[in-house]
């Protein structure tokens, strides 16, 4: 087991390969103004450094100061922010300046709770406004941060899980300095963007090596964990095609509330019971022996619907006199015109193809499974 490293060296290391392979010439670094931080901070949020150079370079020079942004027409900063994506952030930036100018006389509050209840900030974005902006002893925690500190403890489960989430913003106020808390800040930002990456880290560039226990365990990829798969229940049911000597397919329309509410569908017959006395009993339909023709897998939000497919030709059909209008004989050629559940559709677009290439469709194959 590899000793764990004191906060004071973990963070001498990180500041020590950021003096010498850091980024100091970002334009958001070269006046340190609060406004820019956060400005450059709400922009990557979401986006690349590369991208947003650019944005940035004309959003200062457009509006030069958060009195000027306040005042500008939302249309004219939105029109700005084109191509950066995800507008609520635009919004959200000009809600905020008019905001600081209001409540705050154009200044933005130096602490964590105040800048928090600002649009779009949140509370990693308010702890990089205080630390580099003002050099404040404040601890963030966006997407690099997590990988590196993720990854340096080994931590296991989902970082989205708060229970992970809380673990995270402990160790990274421990680590986080209560001096030279704005390099150590960008050098963390730094160190997950440029060394510690999601997919390739760079671990023997990584000032943190020694002490990682990802890397010690041989796969840093592994961390952090995936958000897990739901695993949902699975039903079983078969889904009857059956076809009358007219190559129609009796369809059936779904009760309006539920599953495919209102839509028009296959039979369906419990897996577990005889699809030839089901169509007697259910759809009046004398039939021959059935056949497989595939099966396929539908996902709900909530359950997988596994549905075997099964074909099966009709003899003979003798409603009772009063006949629902909730059946009908359907003519594939009409395909589009019927509102079908889309895994029905697929199976009668299945049928139908398969059927082309054969004199009748035959009833004694199997067929191979589609997506
Ligand atoms: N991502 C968010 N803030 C950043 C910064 N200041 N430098 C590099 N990447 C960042
Ligand atoms: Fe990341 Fe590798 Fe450094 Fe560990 S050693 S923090 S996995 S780059």
């Amino acid at each position: 087991m590899i000793p764990i490293l004191l906060p004071r060296y973990f963070q001498q290391r990180v500041l020590n390969w950021f003096n010498a392979h850091g980024r100091k010439n970002l334009p958001w670094q070269q006046k340190k103004l609060p406004y820019h931080v956060w400005l450059s901070e709400i922009m990557l949020q979401q986006t690349q450094v590369a991208t947003v150079i650019p944005y940035f370079k004309r959003f200062i020079k457009q509006f030069p100061n958060l009195s000027s942004l306040a005042a500008a027409n939302l249309d004219d900063v939105l029109s700005l922010w084109a191509g950066l994506g995800y507008y609520a952030r635009g919004r959200n930036l000009h809600r905020c300046a008019q905001m600081i100018e209001q409540e705050y006389a154009g200044k933005f509050p130096q602490n964590l709770i105040q800048l928090q209840s600002l649009p779009g900030i949140g509370r990693s974005t308010a702890g990089a406004i205080l630390s580099l902006g003002f050099d404040h002893a404040a601890a963030i925690l966006d997407g690099n941060v997590k990988r590196v500190l993720t990854r340096f403890h080994a931590l296991t489960g989902w970082p989205g899980l708060s229970a992970v989430n809380k673990t995270l913003w402990e160790l990274a106020e421990r680590y986080t300095p209560t001096r030279q808390t704005a390099a150590y800040t960008q050098a963390m930002m730094d160190l997950g963007g440029l060394i510690c990456t999601r997919t390739q880290p760079k671990c023997d560039q990584c000032p943190l090596q020694t002490h990682c226990l990802a890397y010690n365990t041989g796969n840093p990829v592994n961390f952090p964990s995936p958000k897990p798969s739901k695993k949902l229940p699975i039903r079983s049911i078969q889904m009857l095609i059956l076809v009358n000597q007219q190559q129609e397919i009796l369809l059936e329309k779904r009760p309006a509330a539920g599953i495919w509410g209102g839509l028009w569908s296959l039979p369906e017959c419990p897996s577990d019971e005889d699809s030839k006395n089901f169509s007697k009993k259910h759809y009046y339909c004398a039939t021959e022996k059935a056949s497989q023709l595939t099966q396929m897998r539908h996902t709900f939000s909530h359950f997988h619907l596994d549905i075997h497919a099964v074909v099966m030709l009709v003899k003979e059909w003798r409603p009772p006199l009063m006949e629902s209008d909730r059946i009908v004989w359907y003519n594939v050629q009409q395909l589009q015109k019927k509102g079908l559940a889309t895994p029905v559709k697929k199976l009668i677009l299945f049928a139908l193809e398969f059927s082309a290439t054969q004199p009748k469709i035959q009833v004694r194959r199997v067929y191979p499974t589609i997506k």
